[in-house]
């Protein structure tokens, strides 16, 4: 807020999104929160990514990962595939899981551009286990031309599977293997925040399990882009070079940096709060007939949510709509959706939003 008092939000504002990492933004926003954090300090500038608030941001994520160091990229798109690339080569093969974002959304760039293959492993789950890995990583050395892994990468939590996390102690098991075998690992840790605030398992314990972890600037901090890949500070060390070569070095990344270190500020102190208030919220409306909420084993921010044949989603999705909640209608066929939990939680009440619920289910359910 500015030094005039409480802005009068306006009502979208004040809306809670049951879907995304957080609601939805604007080059307006983005506008109005840098006049905002420049009316209180002085906004240091980088070179081309280099210095200012990117150092304080590379800085603060470092510590906050239990790394040495962090190197700034304006994608994560472009941290991931520079993380298999300085970590694998020489080595050309790199093991990754079948539905991560570097397997199945960034256009096959890792083998394009760093003739690294990308050999996906776990199928449809949202992670593979060991014997899996081991089992490639024979095949990799036993077939007729021999073509060692440099770099075994996890993503969690996974996006295309509802958000759900590898366990910790199998994400262990995975990486001491590598450490033994000489193998590089990469965490594709987009979303960790959320994830350890819900897993209950602290940053810097993931941290210490990788060579390399890629944190996400813009889904939960703010930032309108941005990404961090934290190491040691031998390879984060001339780093900015490669960065500059792949024509990631962009100038004025203090602007987005500074949204990003305003938007961490209070985003752990927050992520505990979503967490117990969504927790009470399930419960109050798991206890709301013709609602049943379930769990996956292995999910962060992203609950399955059953409503009774009876109720009818698209009218449920209307109402709630016009009392500031939205959900997303989309049912895997059987009345189920999915609640993801971000920070607008905090913005109504769970009494408010058990309300919004009941009602709009009064008018959702046909006889
Ligand atoms: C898990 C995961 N990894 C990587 C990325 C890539 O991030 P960016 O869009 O900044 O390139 C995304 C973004 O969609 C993602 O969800």
């Amino acid at each position: 807020m500015n030094a005039k008092g409480v802005k009068e939000l306006p009502s979208s504002e004040h809306s809670v999104f049951f879907y995304g990492d957080d609601a939805p933004s604007s080059n307006i926003q983005f506008i109005n929160q840098l006049k905002d954090i420049s009316d209180t300090r002085k906004m240091t500038e980088d070179n081309y990514s280099i210095g200012g608030e990117v150092a304080e941001l590379e800085s603060i994520m470092a510590k906050k990962l239990g790394k040495e160091a962090c190197v700034f990229f304006p994608t994560g798109t472009l941290a991931n595939h520079i993380a298999i690339r300085q970590l694998g080569l020489p080595k050309t093969r790199a093991i990754v899981p079948e539905q991560s974002h570097i397997y199945q959304d960034s256009g096959d760039s890792v083998q394009q551009l760093s003739g690294i293959n990308l050999v996906p492993l776990g199928g449809g789950d949202p992670y593979f286990d060991l014997p899996e890995l081991k089992e490639a990583l024979v095949n990799s050395m036993n077939g007729r031309v021999v073509n060692p892994v440099g770099v075994v990468v996890i993503e969690t939590p996974v996006r295309r599977c509802f958000g759900r996390s590898m366990p910790y102690e199998k994400m262990l098991s995975i990486t001491e293997y590598c450490k033994e075998r000489d193998i590089s690992t990469h965490l594709d840790g987009a979303r960790l925040f959320i994830a350890s605030a819900f897993t209950n398992v602290a940053l810097e314990k993931y941290g210490a399990l990788f060579d390399t972890v890629y944190i996400s600037m813009w889904k939960y901090f703010r930032a309108p882009y941005g990404a961090i890949l934290a190491g040691s500070k031998e390879f984060c060390e001339n780093l900015f070079h490669v960065r500059r070569m792949f024509g990631g070095s962009l100038p004025f990344s203090s602007l987005s940096a500074a949204l990003a270190l305003d938007g961490l500020k209070h985003f752990e102190k927050d992520a505990q709060l979503a967490v117990s208030q969504s927790k009470e919220l399930l419960e109050l409306l798991s206890r709301i007939p013709n609602i049943e909420v379930n769990h996956y084993e292995d999910e962060s921010n992203i609950i399955p949510v059953a409503f009774s044949d009876k109720v009818n989603l698209q009218n449920l999705d209307r109402t709630l709509r016009s009392k500031g909640v939205f959900i997303n209608p989309e049912t895997n066929g059987q009345n189920t959706i999915h609640l993801t939990i971000n920070m607008t939680i905090l913005r109504k009440s769970n009494q408010e939003l058990l309300k919004a619920f009941t009602e709009a289910l009064e008018t959702s359910v046909t006889i």
